[in-house]
């Protein structure tokens, strides 16, 4: 397709609505699925757990990502100039400076996940897990995680391949590559779900599941749910902003934002079947925490038949579905860069990966020889994960559903939504919409926020 020629620095754009879709869901499906729900899950009494976060995608989540739509989609900026655009004169472009350090946060802490990925891809390829008994492969793990080296190489692989792409650009690397990647993903994890769910003895984990267990929820089952759903739908971190600024003003958002909730959702409850049946088939215990995936997934690969195979495969998705998460946190970024210091895209990208290596390598070392430097009680790793997921989102989706709520206004939203009344929307649909957006997402999230200020 063609470059504008007017204007010199035109952005870039998606080329088709698929093109869109696969690129929202690619950045909502990642390690906050395959990673973060299992344990979550086994953590938090499993079907009880899973009720309540459809419930906050419902509430909460949806509401947020049509208001970060609009904001992207309307302005065609990125993150802080979206919110200057729309309420020139006002300090709402600190919404979006927010949203850019959420994502400098979870880049720094994801790219080591995403490298520890990346080793266990390659041990899997060399089948390294085929005669794994549990104490060895969470001795492999600690030590993996706690050594300096090995962790630094992997997290600046991945985080080459996440700046790689997203050199290439919105049209031509983010769109083209989530376009290949997303289909093959979803059928990596059904065919992992079905060999997971016909393994001998994997009833309970099926029931698991689906059979909600209500005396395990907690307060804190609210509050992993609610921070769970915003991790895994990409919100408050301007990420939406940024995707949507790159939207055509013909693409139908309530179906584009509802598709992605759905695709994200089913991959997550897939990964869920993929993984907790197996678990309950080989007499692990569900609530083994962020472990799961890394010790006790090779521990059940090796005593599966076809263990070996299904390691790489398993692993393979992982880090794809990182790959297509971590490319969109590093465009929110890369393009609040390019806008705001009208840098070119390459040094934009080369900047960025600079700082966030840095930041990186202080996350891994926090395993090991930074064990004992703590920042509010926390490690530079724990730091990170919390200062995003737990705070800055949810101040950043509040943020964004009280200014296209009551800032915004109604009619512009229903003018976004409804693509200027070229697009027929339901008034009773555009009604509840407004209604979430303005009432229900900002009242549940004070209600997790007071909360969690007196836990
Ligand atoms: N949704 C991603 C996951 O589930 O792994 C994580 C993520 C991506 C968070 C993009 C925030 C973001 F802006």
């Amino acid at each position: 397709m063609s470059k504008t020629t007017n204007q010199p620095a035109r952005r870039d754009s998606f080329a088709s609505s698929f093109g869109v879709l696969v690129a929202m869901a690619g950045s909502a499906v990642g390690l906050g699925n395959l990673w973060r729900f299992p344990y979550l899950v086994g953590q938090n009494g499993g079907a009880a757990f899973i009720l309540i976060y459809l419930g906050f995608v419902i509430l909460a989540g949806l509401p947020v990502m049509l208001s970060e739509f609009v904001i992207g989609r309307r302005s065609q900026a990125s993150a802080r100039s979206a919110f200057q655009k729309l309420a020139p004169g006002s300090h709402w472009g600190i919404t979006g400076i927010l949203g850019v350090i959420c994502c400098v946060c979870i880049l720094a802490f994801y790219s080591v996940v995403g490298g520890w990925g990346t080793e266990y891809l390659y041990k899997a390829v060399c089948f390294d897990f085929t005669n794994g008994d549990a104490e060895n492969l969470k001795t492999l793990f600690s030590t993996l995680s706690a050594s300096v080296w090995r962790p630094l190489v992997g997290h600046t692989i991945f985080l080459a391949m996440t700046a790689g792409v997203v050199i290439a650009g919105v049209k031509n690397g983010i769109e083209k590559f989530s376009k290949v990647m997303m289909p093959l993903l979803f059928l990596i994890i059904i065919a992992i779900a079905i060999r997971s769910m016909t393994l001998p003895g994997s009833g309970p984990g099926v029931s698991y599941m689906f059979r909600p267990d209500w005396s395990k929820v907690t307060s804190q089952t609210f509050l992993a749910a609610l921070g769970q759903a915003f991790f895994s739908l990409s919100l408050g971190s301007c990420m939406v902003v940024t995707y949507a600024s790159y939207v055509k003003k013909e693409a139908n958002i309530v179906s584009l934002c509802a598709q992605t909730a759905v695709a994200d959702t089913a991959f997550a409850i897939l990964a869920g079947c993929a993984i907790m049946p197996a678990v309950f088939a080989f007499g692990i215990s569900p609530g083994e925490g962020p472990n799961l995936v890394f010790v006790t997934l090779p521990h059940i690969f090796s005593q599966m038949p076809l263990g070996g195979i299904i390691a790489i495969i398993f692993f393979l998705a992982l880090l794809l579905a990182a790959l297509t998460s971590s490319i969109s946190i590093l465009e929110v970024v890369v393009a609040f860069c390019i806008e705001e210091f009208k840098m070119k895209r390459k040094a934009a990208v080369a900047l960025v990966f600079a700082v966030l290596w840095v930041l990186g390598c202080l996350c891994s070392l926090s395993f090991g020889p930074l064990s004992d430097f703590k920042i509010i009680g926390k490690t530079i790793f724990d730091f990170f994960d919390f200062v995003s997921a737990d705070v800055l989102m949810l101040i950043g989706g509040m943020l964004a559903v009280l200014f296209v709520g009551w800032k915004l206004g109604k009619k512009v939203v229903v003018d976004e939504l409804s693509n200027s009344g070229k697009l027929h929307i339901p008034g009773w649909l555009l009604n509840i919409i407004l209604f979430l957006i303005r009432f229900v997402a900002p009242a549940a999230l004070l209600a997790i926020a007071i909360f969690q200020i007196h836990e």
